[in-house]
């Protein structure tokens, strides 16, 4: 069985390694160097060019780097095998720990000390106790499920947002428009761990942050098609979002003079809230290959009408 492994910003050696070890008689080519492409049964890709896996004719099964797949959705050209995305247990706890770092940095005045220190001040600051700090979670997917549990064993109240009904231990577990006005209205923080869909583009938007109590926070680390940056802006000008840590942009990388660089208000990650380790992850790959070949039911598969 011949892979395909194409990926701008992930390691084709590690990953070629970690694959061989697992799998010792599949052979991994890294583009550009394809050979026949008649060769090629599997490919594992982030971000493909438009067009790369049509011209595959014996593509088979297509396994995404990332847990969000939209960047493959958008290609008219996408052939029309199985789609598994990236679920693996280092990306989810990689997820809830960004989300409790961030969490904890603003309820904790991390900013506030780390500033002080720099002047030689010694300044205590009142925060608020996990208790009464509000956080509402847009997705509770195998990410926000990490991270609502992360954050209930810390004593926060969590509530979370789905598309369908769920039920979590500890959460309060809203779905539908009724639902998503009842979670803004009762969130402090609120997170944004949506896969970006026609439904979800531009969430994080005006409505959205006035829904919000006065002084709320806004964590981003879905997608920047998720969020309205002027709105955000604006919300943040006026006092009404307190603060705003984000980590992924509609423009990645990030301009430097983009107006949310150097904003004082707005803590910045480079997209690195959860990273596919290829140690963990390549069991994850691994197992999908082997019951692609058995014939077996493959789990995390895409739903390509529901677009995640
Ligand atoms: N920043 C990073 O480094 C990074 C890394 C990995 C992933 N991500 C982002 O995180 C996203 C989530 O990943 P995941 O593995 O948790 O995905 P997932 O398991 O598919 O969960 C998605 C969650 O979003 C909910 N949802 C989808 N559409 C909705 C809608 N229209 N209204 C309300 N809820 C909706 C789903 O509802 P149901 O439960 O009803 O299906 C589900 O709870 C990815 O798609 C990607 O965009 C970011």
């Amino acid at each position: 069985m011949t892979l395909l492994f194409h990926s701008a910003s992930d390691d084709a050696r590690a990953w070629t390694a970690e694959l061989n070890r697992r799998l010792p008689d599949l052979e991994v080519r890294v583009t550009p160097d394809i050979g026949d492409p008649a060769d090629i049964t599997c490919a594992l890709v982030w971000k493909p060019p438009p067009g790369l896996l049509a011209g595959l004719p014996n593509l088979r099964l297509i396994l995404s780097l990332g847990a969000g797949v939209e960047p493959l959705l958008e290609d008219p050209t996408l052939p029309d095998v199985p789609l598994v995305r990236m679920v693996a247990a280092g990306l989810a706890e990689d997820m809830a720990g960004y989300v409790t770092m961030e969490v904890l940095r603003w309820q904790r005045h991390a900013d506030a000390y780390a500033a002080q220190q720099r002047a030689g001040q010694w300044r205590q600051l009142p925060h608020r106790p996990a208790a009464e700090v509000r956080v509402g979670l847009l997705g509770l997917g195998e990410l926000g499920a990490a991270a609502a549990r992360a954050l209930v064993a810390l004593g926060f109240p969590v509530a979370g947002w789905s598309r369908t009904p769920r039920t979590l231990p500890g959460v309060t577990a809203l779905h539908g428009p009724d639902g998503l006005a009842t979670l803004l209205a009762g969130s402090d923080m609120l997170v944004c761990l949506l896969p970006l869909t026609p439904e979800t583009r531009d969430i994080l938007n005006r409505n959205t942050f006035a829904a919000l109590p006065r002084g709320a926070v806004v964590i981003n680390a879905g997608r920047g098609g998720h969020l309205v940056e002027e709105d955000l802006l604006a919300a943040l000008e006026s006092g009404h979002i307190a603060g705003a840590s984000l980590d992924v942009f509609r423009e990645e990388p990030l301009p430097a003079a983009h107006p949310l660089f150097g904003h004082p208000l707005v803590h910045l990650t480079p997209h690195v809230a959860g990273v596919t380790h290829p140690g963990p992850c390549a069991d994850h790959v691994a197992d999908t290959i082997r019951r692609h070949r058995a014939g077996d039911p493959l789990p995390n598969l895409v739903d390509r009408r529901r677009g995640y």
